[in-house]
């Protein structure tokens, strides 16, 4: 089955590619000669994951899947959560991001928080959605230098350490991406052998 992941993202593209193997031929947005900005102007990561699957589908005609995530912070009310990329302005820097955050915290004790992702799969016209969530905490300072985004003040339950402080494999067997993915993985392999 051909299908394409709505991203240019090369390490979301390999992570893929390793757990679907061979049953599935994964597309990037550049194999199929995708090069403009998708629109993403929705106000819920459900909403964007959708907009994205299904503009690829009903432009070029392919299945396809698209995932959006934000971080949520209860004492925040759930903020940047689809803002995260851009929450500090449009430069979309991680750094800037962490900072507004930890500001905006401050002395709050209350420091929960969880990451989300939504994955919206087209399949034939018809969409199916997928949802992974990790919770944690907000740590008080930056810890850790590997990763991305928020990943340096982002502290798993369970764990003493922030995201940025594992590696990626110990990263994706419990972050929010990696479940929405295994979500994803078992319903395509589950119609594949249908
Ligand atoms: P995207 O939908 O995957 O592009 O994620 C939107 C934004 O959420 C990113 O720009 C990051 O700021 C943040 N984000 C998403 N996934 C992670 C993660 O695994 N760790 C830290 N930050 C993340």
């Amino acid at each position: 089955m051909k299908i394409v992941f709505a991203t240019n993202n090369p390490h979301k593209i390999n992570e893929l590619r390793e757990i679907l193997g061979k049953r599935f031929e994964l597309m990037n947005l550049h194999d199929i000669g995708c090069e403009e900005e998708i629109p993403e102007d929705q106000l819920t990561l459900e909403g964007n994951a959708s907009q994205k699957a299904f503009y690829i589908y009903n432009k070029y005609g392919y299945s396809c899947f698209a995932d959006d995530t934000g971080l949520e912070i209860d004492a925040l009310n759930g903020e940047p959560g689809v803002f995260s990329a851009r929450y500090a302005g449009e430069e979309k820097d991680a750094r800037m991001n962490m900072d507004k955050v930890l500001r905006k915290l401050g002395k709050i004790n209350n420091r929960k928080a969880r990451f989300r992702t939504v994955i919206s799969l087209v399949l034939n016209g018809q969409e199916k959605q997928f949802e992974g969530i990790v919770t944690g905490q907000i740590t008080r300072m930056k810890q850790g230098d590997t990763g991305f985004g928020y990943d340096p003040v982002f502290m798993p339950d369970g764990f003493d350490r922030t995201f940025a402080e594992m590696n990626m494999s110990e990263k994706n067997r419990i972050s929010h991406r990696g479940r929405a993915v295994e979500k994803l993985v078992e319903y395509l392999i589950q119609i594949e052998n249908n």
